[in-house]
């Protein structure tokens, strides 16, 4: 993209332009409403998370300290969290890696609008962009996160090999997706669902069996209701 068209005044770096990449299904449209995006955090994200996860599963502070658990900050790292929506995730990690730079990079310009506005910390960068090419060179990143997001975004397999592609060596990669717990297998819940709603279930060994085949270690996978915790590293 030529220089002039890069524009940063609203407080994100915009590196889309006009390009959409969210997808046409109803549930992925959603995410560009600034009505959700002013009430995502506090409503629509906890209510989510009790519905995929039960009324058992990770409250959200436990949400955030398993994220932090799996990308092992120490305080200087360069953090990737890959469709940020309103930045939820992103301060947590800013906070974690004070001496660090913290990208938040999303699709949707009403989050990168709400995530700009309640974010304060000096070492965070928001950027619009598609998770589908993200716009990094290869190994910048020492963890990225991926929480809530991969089951919207429309070609995840594409958004992995990206993901593994800005992942630096040792880098360390959180995963919150979906997980399909049957009876139907996920090929057919996702005819249904995805057709509806654009959510997609992935199969219990998928995204892990993709991390596996893109070479890398230490993947560990707990699951809770209909949702999956992953982590893994880049040898
Ligand atoms: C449910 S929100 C997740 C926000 C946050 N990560 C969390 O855990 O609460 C999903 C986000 O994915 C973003 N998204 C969907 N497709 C995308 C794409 N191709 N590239 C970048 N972001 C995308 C949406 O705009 C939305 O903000």
């Amino acid at each position: 993209m030529p220089v002039e068209d890069v524009h940063t005044q609203e407080g994100w770096l915009d590196l889309l332009g006009e390009r959409d990449p969210t997808g046409v299904h109803p549930g992925q449209r959603l995410m560009l409403s600034a009505t959700l995006a002013r009430i995502y955090e506090r409503l629509w994200r906890p209510l989510g998370a009790r519905m995929l996860m039960g009324l058992t599963g990770p409250s959200t502070s436990e949400e955030h300290r398993i994220a932090l658990r799996m990308l092992e900050l120490g305080g200087g790292e360069n953090v990737l969290d890959i469709a940020c929506g309103p930045g939820n995730f992103t301060r947590s990690f800013a906070r974690a890696a004070p001496a660090g730079l913290v990208v938040g990079l999303d699709a949707s310009k009403t989050m990168l609008t709400r995530a700009v506005s309640d974010t304060d910390s000096p070492n965070v960068a928001y950027v619009l962009g598609d998770a589908h090419a993200l716009p990094f060179r290869d190994g910048t990143f020492d963890a990225v996160c991926c929480f809530a997001a991969l089951y919207l975004i429309d070609e995840p397999a594409r958004a992995i090999d990206e993901t593994v592609r800005v992942l630096a060596r040792d880098g360390r990669l959180a995963l919150l997706a979906s997980c399909n717990r049957g009876p139907l297998p996920a090929a057919a819940s996702n005819t249904l669902v995805r057709r509806l709603t654009g959510v997609r279930v992935f199969d219990r060994g998928e995204l892990t069996g993709a991390l596996r085949a893109h070479g890398l270690t230490d993947i560990r996978q707990r699951v809770v209701g209909l949702a999956q915790f992953i982590s893994a590293r880049k040898p």
